[in-house]
């Protein structure tokens, strides 16, 4: 009997794993197909979106790529989100130590002072997705911000699976305008040009009216 239970436990098991081989590889290459238009040439930011501000939390430095890229073609100024206590190291650690506080609502304290809004024509906001949403950090952050009036944009690093992001992140900004966000997949990092041509893609795309 224990053989038996073993043996489908195994099969199980053997199962699981391969669907998430498969799964991430299907996540890889639907990525390279549509990231391949952007790997020749430049795309030139053909806007201007006034004073600029790009907010941030990275916590292995996706999101920070991005966000810098931003602030650079953008001519903006950028903020990091830190935290007093920073999760663990290792995946699993993080991710219980993340869904502990979105389930509370117990967002982790901001060590630094919030920057002045009102100088800010549009600001971005950008997070790593965790488990399905906005990292606690980013959510504490729109929390202690005053964001009625602004125009705020979310873009998120990812693997492929932003789950209810976009959705959680406008459910948390207050009385901001929220403009529809981007992602981008965590493997494009290794490809600057396409990551540039990406977000300046997206910037051209913006509506700000
Ligand atoms: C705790 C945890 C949970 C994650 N959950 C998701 C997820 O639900 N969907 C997804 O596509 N990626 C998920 N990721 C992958 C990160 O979003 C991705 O690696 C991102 O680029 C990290 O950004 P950073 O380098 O700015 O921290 C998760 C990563 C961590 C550490």
């Amino acid at each position: 009997m224990l053989k038996a239970v073993l043996i489908v436990l195994g099969i199980i098991i053997i199962i699981a794993c391969g669907y998430g081989v498969y799964h991430s590889r299907l996540l890889k290459a639907k990525n390279n197909a549509e990231m391949e238009k952007y790997r020749k040439g430049q795309i030139v930011l053909d806007k201007n979106f006034g004073r600029v501000l790009v907010v941030y939390y990275s916590k292995s430095g996706n999101t920070k790529k991005v966000a810098e890229i931003i602030k650079e073609k953008t001519n903006g100024d950028i903020y990091e989100i830190e935290i007093d206590v920073n999760y663990s190291n290792g995946f699993v650690k993080t991710a219980i130590e993340a869904r502990k506080q979105t389930k509370t609502k117990k967002y982790p304290e901001l060590k630094n002072a919030l920057p002045d809004f009102t100088a800010y024509d549009l600001i971005f906001i950008g997070s790593p997705v965790w488990s399905y949403t906005v990292t606690p950090p980013v959510l504490s952050f729109l929390q202690s911000a005053d964001l009625s009036g602004k125009t705020v944009v979310p873009f998120a690093a990812f693997e492929g699976n932003a789950g209810n992001f976009f959705k959680d992140f406008k459910d948390n900004a207050g009385n901001a305008k929220v403009l529809d966000g981007f992602t981008v997949f965590s493997a494009l990092k290794e490809n600057q040009t396409a990551l540039e041509n990406k977000i300046t893609d997206f910037l051209n795309g913006i509506d700000i009216l």
